[in-house]
């Protein structure tokens, strides 16, 4: 949520930081600007809306220098209008220029004692007050002023500052919102997310809250609370530009949704084992014993991922036995919920960065319990925090819908489960059918993808609606939440997901003609009570989409349309029923004109509460 972008070096600045933003673009796409600085001048462009539009104001008024910041905003404080765009400017004299991801919580009564010193402000976002305080505070030495405008600051931020006064250095400081520094030759980048240092420079440095950063072409140092230097500990970041690449996709949700056989092969490469029927996982962190004691597993998530968590938690008690609660991270961070000794929390989260998903690991963590993470990007913050945990694997996920994070997290939570099992009531053989079966999913959902032409077909029928239900039972009973969540998300049609019985007790008063229902209803142990409920549907007039096992004629009697999906066991159906829900979101929201990529209002990281 925000994207910001540093550079100091050699090089022309602004296309750095332009190409920089457009990396970064998912995680907010209200407005972007950039401040460069040419000895004591600050140039600064900013502008509401995409960041082609200020690419295309960069183009009749470039920005000159070596040195800049920029950023794209998610708006928090204010409306979208190129006043409030950042950078922001403090000072009588606008000598100083920030930008900032993150919430200043104290920003009024700050603002209020600003004014009252005579500072004016321009726009109506919490991040003018840090410019002002950081010239207020300035007294020839930048880093110094705003170490002493940290402890006034109430919230989350990363922040980027230039001075007129200072050319060549930026600051960097992070508190709950994350910063990366790249390191080239000659020349040191700053970030709130390695993918926009893609091309430029594989090795980074991950600040940790509460850091303080410095940085000019020769050098980068990284300060402690305590002002102590800390020691530099250089990472490399193993993906590469085209993994960031819409390649021959028309868009990034499309590719990312065709990259699922080999995201899921990655998720599971060298942790199914053939011998033991089990799996394992090289970053657990935790031996067999302290397993073995695990009595109650509490997973932590939002959006997409808390959709898969609930797949998880039909998992965990199949397969192991164990009592599992799946809460909203939003929600855990702010309960009391009585906890036992012997239970683990797992976040699951595709960016590693969700403020939510953070603080409620932080908050389990604190209160003794081991907390794990399944998480996709490596050294995000909370892959960083958590005591241990399971990569994904999937590679950069940049279209703001979650698709192929979502399959690989239920994989992953599959293969959670298994070991869990295999520890507890779950028999060789028993393994052996689900470990088998995994290794044929890759295929399974290439053959699944092969549905495309038909979800097409059925996309354009109902393109037109204005809501949708969409049903499910048992393991896809989560899996009708992401399907109508995706929809959402993307074509701005008004979607539930509900458990298939359930639906008489509310949704079915929503049902006409002009309301289609899918109903995912692969064959399993409910197929016949799902077809009860298909029949309590279509006695109302409303149209059924229905997901189908290949060959399935009874379905396609009955539904009005069908889509069929390879036959799996039926704890593999929600990562192959997922694909085809994917891809109808996607194509409806194509035919309604939407952008699938960058849907109004969201973002993909969301690192303010
Ligand atoms: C945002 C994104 C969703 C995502 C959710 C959780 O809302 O738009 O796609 O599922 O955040 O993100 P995380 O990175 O924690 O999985």
């Amino acid at each position: 949520m925000c994207g910001i972008v540093g550079y100091t070096g050699f090089r022309e600045a602004e296309s750095i930081l332009v190409e920089g933003l457009r990396r970064l673009e998912y995680r907010g796409y209200d407005s972007a600007g950039v401040v460069t600085q040419t000895g004591p001048t600050l140039h600064i462009r900013k502008k509401a809306g995409r960041i082609a539009n200020l690419a295309s104001m960069l183009l009749d008024t470039p920005s000159p220098g070596t040195i800049g910041i920029s950023h794209t905003r998610w708006a928090t404080h204010g409306g979208v209008t190129d006043t409030n765009a950042h950078p922001h400017l403090g000072g009588h004299d606008s000598s100083i220029a920030v930008v900032h991801n993150g919430v200043i919580d104290n920003y009024m009564s700050l603002k209020a004692q600003l004014k009252e010193l005579g500072y004016v402000f321009r726009s109506e976002t919490d991040t003018e007050v840090v410019a002002h305080l950081i010239a207020h505070h300035y007294e020839g030495d930048l880093v110094a002023a705003i170490r002493k405008v940290i402890p006034l600051l109430k919230g989350t931020y990363g922040l980027a500052v230039v001075s007129k006064r200072d050319p060549g250095l930026i600051v960097g400081a992070r508190l709950g919102s994350p910063l990366v520094l790249g390191i080239g030759e000659g020349e040191v980048f700053l970030a709130s997310d390695p993918s926009a240092l893609l091309g430029y420079t594989s090795r980074v440095v991950y600040l940790t809250d509460g850091q303080l950063c410095t940085l000019t072409p020769e050098s980068y140092r990284i300060f402690d609370r305590d002002e102590s230097p800390v020691e530099i500990n250089i990472e490399e970041i193993d993906w590469k530009p085209e993994d960031a690449d819409k390649g021959a996709f028309p868009h990034y949700m499309l590719k990312e949704i065709y990259e699922q056989p080999d995201s899921l092969q990655a998720a599971m490469r060298g942790r199914l084992d053939f011998e033991a029927m089990t799996a394992h996982f090289g970053g657990l962190n935790l031996d067999p014993q302290k397993l073995r004691q695990v009595e109650r597993v509490i997973l932590t998530a939002c959006g997409t991922s808390y959709n898969s968590g609930l797949v998880g938690e039909y998992l965990f008690e199949e397969f192991a036995r164990l009592p599992v609660e799946v809460e909203y991270a939003s929600e855990l961070r702010y309960r009391n919920p009585p906890v036992d000794r012997n239970t683990i929390v797992i976040a699951i989260t595709q960016s590693g960065e969700t403020a939510d998903t953070l603080a409620a690991m932080r908050e389990s963590k604190r209160m003794g319990h081991p907390a794990l993470a399944i998480c996709n990007v490596v050294g995000s913050t909370i892959a960083r925090e958590a005591d241990g945990g399971v990569y994904l694997h999937a590679g950069p996920e940049i279209g703001v819908a979650s698709t192929k994070a979502f399959t690989s997290q239920v994989a992953v939570l599959t293969m959670l489960a298994i070991l869990f099992g295999r520890m507890r009531h779950m028999s060789f053989t028993a393994g052996e059918r689900v470990i088998n079966e995994l290794k044929q999913l890759p295929d399974q959902v290439r053959r699944a993808l092969q549905c495309h032409d038909r979800v097409k077909e059925v996309a354009a029928k109902y393109a037109h609606a204005r809501n949708m239900l969409y049903l499910g039972r048992q393991f896809l009973y989560p899996v009708a939440l992401e399907g109508a969540l995706k929809l959402k998300e993307i074509s701005y049609i008004h979607a539930e997901g509900y458990p298939a019985a359930e639906m008489k007790h509310g949704p079915i008063a929503l049902v006409d003609k002009e309301t289609p229902s899918v109903f995912l209803m692969p064959r399993g142990a409910v197929f016949d009570k799902v077809m009860s409920n298909l029949e309590e549907i279509k006695a109302r007039g409303g149209p059924v989409i229905a997901i189908a096992s290949e060959n399935d004629d009874d379905v396609a009697h009955r539904a009005d349309d069908v889509i069929y999906v390879p036959d799996v066991p039926e704890c593999l159906q929600p990562i192959v029923v997922a694909i085809p829900l994917q891809l109808l979101a996607y194509e409806i929201a194509l035919l309604r004109g939407c952008d699938v990529d960058k849907p109004r209002n969201l973002a993909k990281s969301v690192t303010v509460e």
